[in-house]
């Protein structure tokens, strides 16, 4: 484990906040949270109304230990336990039938609630020091690419919330991947995370990438996770991805150039690149990391179009796609 760059007693004034129904914004090994106690309703619509979020899309509930989902579902399959026994702590939510103890409000209207054990250990520590189970959005300004730094939270909600609690730079840099588990024996991402189908496959055989993952739904469809419905993760420069190898990719810049005009771009891409860019690593890892954070210096930078090489769907390379096909509004250049 990391050591705590944080004393004990910083931990125990959010632990406070959390306790008397404030909202903090708060750190994990995946993005920054907007955290609430996930049992008051009153709290938990001060995430709500910081986001701007719309009252149908569920939070999911960050616990200490899986043993405590005991407390807020009504029932844990089999498999959910496997699951859990190889990928909690970590970047992995589950969706199970919640109980009474935690309100609709927090689910979205939902029987079902989304159980987190997050490894980051301050927050662990929070969870553990405020009593509580913490429900925890993203702490983007609802549709805004997620924060994976404490500063990023505070552009976001500076006068919003009662605190941000600095944890360091997010580990992985994209959200949990979020399952359910269907007729006891089949688990269905919903939203793809460092946490990999590839990894899901070594305990489980029956693995379907939900089809919200990686098309936009139609418009009288039903999303499994609400969550995919929105336009998300999108900053003010319009996001344009291109699917094609680099020399191509190089050409369609060119002849699309002008002002304001960028290149993402992969490490390695730019020995030739003679146009404005940024580069965002060379694997799925990697671009997981950067890609939040990338996005936002792109409008720090005021880009008003950026031209994306298309990452791989393979491993956490689709948890990278599922975000990037968001923040460009589903649409895909294949050259
Ligand atoms: O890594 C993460 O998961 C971060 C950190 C803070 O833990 N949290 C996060 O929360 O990304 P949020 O609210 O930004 O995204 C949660 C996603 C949404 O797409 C939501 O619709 C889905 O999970 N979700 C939550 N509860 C659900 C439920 N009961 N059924 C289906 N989808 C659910
Ligand atoms: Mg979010």
């Amino acid at each position: 484990m990391e050591t705590l760059l944080l004393s004990e007693k910083q931990i125990e004034i959010a632990a406070q906040l959390i306790r008397d129904g404030e909202v903090v914004g708060i750190p994990t090994e995946t993005v920054y949270g907007l955290g609430a106690d996930a049992s008051d309703e009153n709290a938990v619509r001060k995430i709500f109304e910081a986001k701007g979020r719309p009252a149908d899309n569920p939070l999911i509930v960050h616990l200490s230990d899986f043993s405590e989902a005991e407390k807020y579902t009504s029932y844990i399959p089999e498999l959910a336990r496997k699951l859990a026994d190889k990928f909690c702590p970590g970047p992995f939510t589950m969706i199970l039938p919640k109980n009474d103890n935690i309100p609709l409000v927090t689910s979205g209207g939902l029987d079902t609630v989304g159980i987190r054990i997050p490894s980051h250990p301050v927050m662990h520590r929070l969870i553990e020091l405020s009593g509580k189970p913490i429900a925890a959005p993203s702490a983007n300004v609802s549709g805004y690419p997620s924060p994976t730094s404490a500063q990023h939270v505070m552009r976001d909600m500076n006068s919003r919330i009662s605190a941000v609690i600095d944890g360091g730079q997010s580990q992985f840099g994209v959200e949990s991947t979020v399952v359910s588990v269907e007729n006891g024996d089949t688990v269905r991402i919903l939203r793809p995370g460092c946490v990999t189908k590839e990894m899901i496959l070594e305990i489980c055989e029956n693995v379907i990438i939900d089809k919200a993952v990686i098309s936009g739904l139609e418009k009288d469809e039903k999303a499994a996770s609400p969550g995919m419905k929105y336009k998300h993760y999108s900053p003010s420069a319009d996001i344009v991805m291109i699917k094609s190898d680099l020399e191509h990719f190089t050409e369609y810049v060119g002849n699309h150039y002008g002002d304001n005009v960028y290149a993402l771009i992969f490490d390695g891409d730019e020995k030739n690149f003679p146009y404005r860019y940024m580069t965002y690593g060379k694997n799925g890892s990697e671009q997981a990391h950067l890609v939040f954070q990338r996005l936002r210096e792109f409008d720090d930078i005021h880009a008003e179009k950026v031209y994306v090489r298309t990452p791989s769907l393979d491993g956490v390379g689709l948890a990278v796609y599922n975000r990037l096909i968001r923040a460009a509004g589903f649409e895909v250049i294949r050259i």
